[in-house]
């Protein structure tokens, strides 16, 4: 394996992807080279990437897509596909797809024989903001979200813009929520560009810029704290709201896309970050009228409060059985490990939420 103890995480921006993975793979021989898709990326991303080596079809699976297949039972088919192909510990995987399929394709990678390499190439604009980057890999299990999962790093991530062109309007939008995360904690003039940015238009070489950017201050983070116990939880902005609302929406059959539940998220968090950060009104109502242009009203009636409140009881980062809050003190700067009584979280949820679905 190449990774080493340091932490960087090597990523780039590719204007050829096919030419770009010919040479990164040049020291790998055809028979090492094993290819995970689902089968969206298969009808979508596959022929930009094909002709960078010829691949033989046994060492290319192709799994189902959708997050209800992030699951053991896919694991356990790519474990079955490398170790019938015969990969072993100078093989590469290199995983092509949103966010569910990297995480899935990592976490495989990195536990077949204790761990071989795996490269990230996301096509949808989640995966190359967030998902890819950082190392974060895993499967649900058991109803939870993440429940299994390695911390260990692409060997190095390849974003390609063209990619974009066939994902639909609201997994664009959920990825652009990541962005606007990105830049409310850490970059003020981002945040004012993307406020911008003409989402009719979704112009290819603006979002290249912004989303280089943005992945250029979370690498900045997860490079200092790799492990979560510090600065990266910074990157939390929004989640503990958006997390107990994505369960809650799971359990109802109801569907909300990961960036939409952080947008909202973000939005009842501004409120938090007003009453107990130094967030001033105005930026509180930047954010939460941004959002509300973006992606309209929270789906969650008021009666829905406790529950909510309830599912951010079950929160990773919750210490001391109090609900932990990353929020903001101005916009491009953050305060972390903020404990808020149940009280004042309903009272800023119901600020947020004029609501009925
Ligand atoms: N590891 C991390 O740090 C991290 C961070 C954020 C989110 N995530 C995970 O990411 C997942 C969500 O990722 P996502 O939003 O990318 O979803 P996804 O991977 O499910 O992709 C969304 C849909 O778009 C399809 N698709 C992908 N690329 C396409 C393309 N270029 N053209 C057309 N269709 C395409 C997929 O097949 C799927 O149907 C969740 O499982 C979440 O837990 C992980
Ligand atoms: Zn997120």
């Amino acid at each position: 394996m190449k990774n080493t103890h340091s932490y960087t995480q090597d990523l780039s921006l590719s204007t050829d992807i096919s030419y770009d993975l010919a040479q990164f793979t040049v020291e790998f021989s055809d028979d090492k080279i094993f290819v995970l898709l689902d089968s969206n990326t298969y009808e979508y991303c596959w022929d930009f990437v094909k002709s960078f080596r010829n691949i033989p079809k046994n060492q290319i699976l192709i799994i189902e897509p959708g997050e209800e297949n992030k699951s053991l039972s896919q694991v356990e088919l790519v474990w079955n596909f490398l170790g019938e192909q015969k990969a072993d510990r100078k093989s590469i995987l290199i995983n092509i797809g949103g966010g569910m399929l990297t995480d899935l394709g990592g976490f495989a990678a990195s536990t077949f024989k204790r761990g071989i390499d795996f490269l990230n190439v996301p096509t949808t604009l989640l995966a190359m903001v967030d998902a890819s980057v950082g190392g974060k890999t895993g499967i649900n299990f058991r109803g939870l979200k993440n429940e299994i999962g390695v911390i260990q790093k692409a060997l190095h991530v390849f974003m390609y813009l063209p990619f974009l062109r066939t994902i639909d309007e609201e997994n664009y939008l959920s990825g652009f929520a990541e962005m606007l995360k990105v830049a409310i904690i850490g970059d003020v003039k981002l945040w004012s560009e993307l406020k911008e940015f003409d989402l009719e238009e979704k112009s290819e070489e603006i979002i290249a810029r912004l989303l280089w950017r943005s992945v250029m201050i979370k690498k900045e983070i997860i490079e200092l704290d790799p492990r979560e116990t510090g600065i990266r939880k910074a990157l939390n902005f929004g989640h503990t709201v958006g997390h107990a609302l994505e369960s809650i929406c799971l359990s109802d059959n109801h569907h909300l896309l990961h960036g939409y539940a952080v947008a909202f998220g973000m939005a009842i968090e501004a409120s938090l970050s007003y009453s107990f950060a130094s967030l001033s009104s105005d930026e509180a109502h930047d954010i939460q009228e941004t959002i509300r242009r973006i992606y309209g009203k929270a789906p969650i009636e008021l009666k829905e409060r406790e529950k909510l409140i309830a599912y951010m009881r079950f929160d990773k980062k919750n210490e001391h059985n109090q609900i932990n809050f990353t929020l903001v003190n101005k916009i491009g700067s953050f305060k972390i490990n903020n404990y808020i009584n149940e009280e004042h979280i309903s009272g800023a949820i119901s600020m947020q939420t004029p609501i009925s679905r």
